[in-house]
């Protein structure tokens, strides 16, 4: 973690699928694009005072990795696995090297959804959960990341 003067890094990362927000079911996942969403979190890390990095891939051993470089880095990481949410051991081990806090979230509230989906392999190690509120979720979950680390 850096040191207490030096602006609080966040890392937000996007999982599989994720990249084709804006065309993929929209009626369940809107209509904005990751790049939209992206745009909004900067925007809003920059009056914050938070500097943000945005990642996404499709690929498990990928996130795997990108949660392991910023262990021991990053203040705060929100993190929608999308579907390796239900299903990946190796995301949930990588996240306990984290001591920062874990915001999970989802543009769907993936309790109301198919049996499956109310399966969350990182729920019990998360700080917190935002689902249900689209697009709309990330601008939340940075603002209360910010609030959790200043506290
Ligand atoms: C999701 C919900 C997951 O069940 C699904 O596989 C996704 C997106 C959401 O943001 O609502 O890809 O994480």
């Amino acid at each position: 973690m850096k040191s207490q003067d030096s602006p609080k890094q966040v890392l937000v990362i996007h999982g599989p699928n994720l990249n084709m927000l804006g065309k993929r079911q929209p009626a369940i996942y809107g209509t904005t694009s990751l790049d939209e969403i992206n745009a909004d979190l900067k925007r809003t890390a920059k009056t914050l005072g938070l500097m943000i990095e945005t990642f996404q891939s499709n690929h498990e051993g990928e996130i795997v990795e990108k949660i392991q470089q910023a262990a021991d880095t990053c203040n705060g990481i929100i993190i929608n696995p999308a579907a390796y949410t239900h299903s990946s051991i190796a995301i949930r081990d990588a996240l306990l090297l984290l001591k920062a806090p874990i915001i999970e979230i989802h543009l769907s509230n993936i309790d109301s959804r198919e049996a499956f989906r109310r399966t969350s392999m990182i729920a019990d190690i998360a700080t917190a959960r935002i689902a249900g509120f689209g697009p709309r979720g990330y601008v939340m979950a940075l603002k209360a990341m910010a609030e959790m680390i200043s506290s």
